[in-house]
């Protein structure tokens, strides 16, 4: 008899819900962490406390700009970056014990300590061995490295330093215009930071709707983020209060430098699998270094499963879950399922940006026959009294079924209006269903049922 039905290893959103639904199916779970805290890089290091500083800064922002606007007069807020680092751990320690407590409530063993499979059915942690009949790697993602830059995370940092600098800086180099980089370049800005991104490409947040790309940009260089575009980052100079970072223009090799008082490098990031023994084990690896896993996320090597972002697919939070609790039905004799054409994507700056299912662009590629039906902001009345009204929603709907293929959003609320664009997709409701919905007014949620109408016989409020 093994010790346990399921060892999970890695306790970050994929690993803990993957854990808690194990547990839920009756079966006797334990989950590795090497951490001090539950929760992985999500809770930790990543989605929580990245999140706490964007709501922060962007009270500083209100305050700023639209509260004399709106009849509210008064000195504005100064910032106290000891206590809004304080209030940051708050919520990360509130979240995180919540997920302990959640463990002891559904019976789950945390073994503390780092994790390794000396042979199938077998979990080492420190000293000791643990036997499992199925075993469920979660063991997520760590920063990029680029070559030249040596990251000390004080002056030169990943998003793990940048998420407690000691101080503001005054004048920061993000490299990499994708999520991380103009989420935590959007944060300092925010907090009076002279904050310049560079990026390799021509176009921000690479892979998303070609609209969205530049009326992002052109929002965000209002907010005072400036953009170097089609740069390559040749290597950063550091001193321990200072770098340099030496860059070349891909149009014409010419060379330039920027100084900064931080520089925080955002080039993506990469499956974390160290110290687990895959190799040893035969567990087959991608080029990018992911776990290769099957439909039922089994890696080739029979009770070994693998989900999250050591696996194939978007880094994000929601997926891991969705394929922790898939994966769970899977070791539990059922059915587990992640529809991966319908997982949304949320950028969390001011305004959000928000995506599901296809781009313009890639259907195009894909010579696909669509309709696009549009909606800006300005034609909402809830956005305008709000001080929100840049950007818009965008439905992409097949020419001839009227299908929901896609949807694309900028603006306030993004990151929640999606979703119920996501429930219209996993129903297969056409462009038609949503335009019949009736929408409560004022909500930004019109927004959506206009640009559901644009595609068929026209919105109504432009
Ligand atoms: P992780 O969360 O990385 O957890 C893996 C855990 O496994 C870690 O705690 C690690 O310590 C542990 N571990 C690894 N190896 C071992 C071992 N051998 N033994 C024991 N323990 C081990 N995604 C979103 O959806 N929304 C967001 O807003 C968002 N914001 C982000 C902001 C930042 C700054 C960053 C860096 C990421 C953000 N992400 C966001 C991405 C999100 O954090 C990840 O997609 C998510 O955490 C992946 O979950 P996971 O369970 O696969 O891995
Ligand atoms: P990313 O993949 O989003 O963006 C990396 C950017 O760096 C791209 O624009 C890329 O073109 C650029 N780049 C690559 N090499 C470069 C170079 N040498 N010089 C200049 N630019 C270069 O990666 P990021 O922002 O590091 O985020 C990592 C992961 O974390 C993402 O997959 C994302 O899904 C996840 N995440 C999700 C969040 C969310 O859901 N809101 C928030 C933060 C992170």
């Amino acid at each position: 008899m093994a010790d346990y039905d399921v060892i999970i290893i890695g306790a970050g959103p994929g690993g803990y819900v993957c854990a808690i639904r194990c547990a839920q199916l009756g079966l006797k779970t334990a989950c590795v962490e090497g951490r001090e805290t539950l929760g992985g890089t999500c809770l930790n290091v990543g989605c929580i406390p990245s999140k706490a500083l964007l709501h922060a800064s962007h009270q500083l922002h209100e305050a700023e700009h639209n509260f004399a606007r709106m009849g509210l007069k008064g000195k504005s807020p100064s910032v106290d970056w000891k206590q809004m680092q304080a209030y940051k751990q708050e919520v990360i320690d509130t979240n995180t014990k919540g997920v302990e407590f959640l463990f002891k409530k559904n019976k789950i063993d945390w073994l503390k300590g780092w994790g390794s499979i000396p042979e199938a059915g077998k979990v080492k942690v420190g000293d000791e061995v643990h036997t499992a009949r199925n075993i469920i790697i979660a063991s997520g993602s760590e920063a990029s490295a680029l070559p030249g830059v040596d990251i000390d995370e004080k002056v030169v940092v990943t998003s793990t330093g940048a998420l407690e600098l000691g101080k503001i800086p005054k004048k920061m180099v993000v490299i990499g215009a994708g999520v991380i980089g103009l989420e935590l370049g959007s944060v300092y800005a925010r907090l009076g930071a002279d904050v310049t991104v560079v990026e390799f490409l021509d176009a921000i947040t690479p892979g998303m709707d070609g609209d969205v790309q530049k009326t992002f940009q052109r929002i965000l260089k209002k907010q005072g983020l400036k953009f170097v575009m089609g740069a390559a980052v040749q290597k950063t100079e550091a001193t321990k209060t200072k770098a340099k970072v030496h860059y070349k223009l891909r149009k014409d090799d010419s060379e330039h430098v920027l100084d900064a008082d931080v520089v925080l490098l955002a080039t993506g990031r990469k499956p974390y699998v160290d110290g687990l023994g895959l190799d040893a084990l035969g567990v087959e690896r991608s080029e990018r270094g992911q776990i290769k896993v099957g439909k039922d996320w089994q890696t080739n090597v029979p009770g070994i499963y693998a989900i999250g972002d050591c696996i194939d697919g978007p880094m994000l939070a929601h997926k891991a879950e969705d394929e922790g609790m898939a994966a769970a039905e899977q070791v539990a004799g059922k059915h587990g399922h992640v529809n991966y054409g319908v997982i949304p994507g949320v950028i969390y700056t001011w305004p959000e940006v928000a995506n599901v299912g296809e781009t313009e662009e890639a259907l195009k590629k894909a010579n696909r026959a669509y309709k696009v039906g549009k909606f800006m902001f300005m034609g909402n009345g809830r956005a305008k009294a709000n001080f929100a009204a840049d950007g818009f929603v965008k439905i992409i709907a097949d020419k001839e079924t009227d299908r929901i293929l896609g949807a694309h959003i900028i603006g306030p609320g993004a990151g929640d209006l999606i979703h119920e664009i996501c429930v219209a997709m996993e129903f297969g409701a056409s462009a038609e269903d949503l335009a019949m919905t009736c929408h409560a007014h004022p909500t930004y949620s019109e927004a959506v049922r206009e640009a559901a109408l644009a595609c068929g016989s026209g919105a109504i409020h432009s």
